[in-house]
């Protein structure tokens, strides 16, 4: 059986470390770091996201508001809110939540943003530097699942890892991060076209599965001892549940983590890390 990994537990640790930053800033006379958040629509679940945020900002003393917009909002409105937000030296930090409605190009919505503001990591200058490892902004469910595995002391120099999912917020920064010197992974990104791949899954010392599908990873595709990191976050349907739903990642929780040798949960793992590592930029945002 897998040790099951507390992210909920590591993530309180590492906004300690950012609450203390925060108050260091105070103690020198600044006024505590600013994050704007950024909404569109009514989804649910962005909404939750969101939430937990900015509640987790106020927790280490990051203040923070949510501006909320409805779908009908113009592309041209959304990048004049952004531009305003640019201008505004009393925020150091700009999140402009995803996904937006589908008229909007959420690209140019991106590239909008002051690069020193981007504590998401998602403009292209923040997304280039990271390609050459430059110091800047980390994208922050990627180097929250690079902490993770370290601080659970999990080896990463010269292992095979295999990322299932080549999204701009997680697969594709994540390998990145992975071969960077000095963390000497050797990735392989799957993906949809991706030719058997439970053959290459089950290569993987370290498996992280991040392509939004509930429990598509299972048993038969990870090899015996593997990590096993789901980034996963579905909703879905359960009639016993008061929500009507239930989360699950992108893994088959209880059979692969009988096989494995770490596994995260979901909810309690990846989430939130994520939240955590967006906290740390605000702070570098802000000194
Ligand atoms: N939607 C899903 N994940 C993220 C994230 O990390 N940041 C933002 N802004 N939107 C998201």
């Amino acid at each position: 059986m897998a040790v099951i990994i507390n992210g909920k537990a590591i993530a309180a640790d590492i906004r300690n470390d950012i609450k203390q930053g925060v108050d260091e800033l105070i103690k020198a006379g600044r006024r505590p770091p600013y994050l704007a958040v950024v909404l569109v629509g009514d989804d649910p679940a962005s909404a939750s996201y969101v939430q937990g945020k900015q509640k987790a900002a106020h927790e280490v003393g990051i203040q923070s508001d949510t501006r909320t917009y409805p779908d009908s909002i113009t592309q041209a409105d959304l990048v004049n809110v952004v531009h305003r937000l640019n201008d505004d030296s009393e925020v150091d930090g700009i999140l402009v939540q995803l996904p937006l409605p589908d008229h909007i190009e959420y690209q140019r919505v991106i590239e909008a943003i002051n690069p020193d503001k981007d504590v998401d990591c998602f403009h292209p200058e923040n997304v280039g530097k990271l390609m050459l490892g430059l110091p800047g902004f980390k994208p922050a469910t990627p180097a929250g699942i690079v902490e993770l595995i370290k601080r659970s002391g999990i080896d990463i120099a010269g292992k095979r890892v295999v990322i299932i999912g080549r999204s701009n917020i997680v697969g594709k920064p994540l390998a990145s991060l992975l071969i960077q010197k000095g963390v000497d992974a050797t990735v392989t990104v799957c993906h949809s076209r991706t030719q058997n791949l439970p053959d290459i899954t089950r290569r993987a010392d370290i498996l992280v599965a991040a392509l939004g599908r509930a429990e598509f990873v299972t048993a038969d595709m990870v090899k015996k001892g593997a990590a096993v990191i789901d980034v996963g976050i579905n909703r879905v349907d359960d009639a016993t549940k008061e929500r009507g739903y239930r989360l699950v990642g992108d893994v088959k929780f209880d059979e692969v983590a009988e096989k494995a040798s770490f596994i995260t949960p979901v909810p309690g793992g990846v989430g939130p890390m994520t939240i955590a590592l967006m906290l740390q930029n605000t702070l570098v945002a802000a000194q």
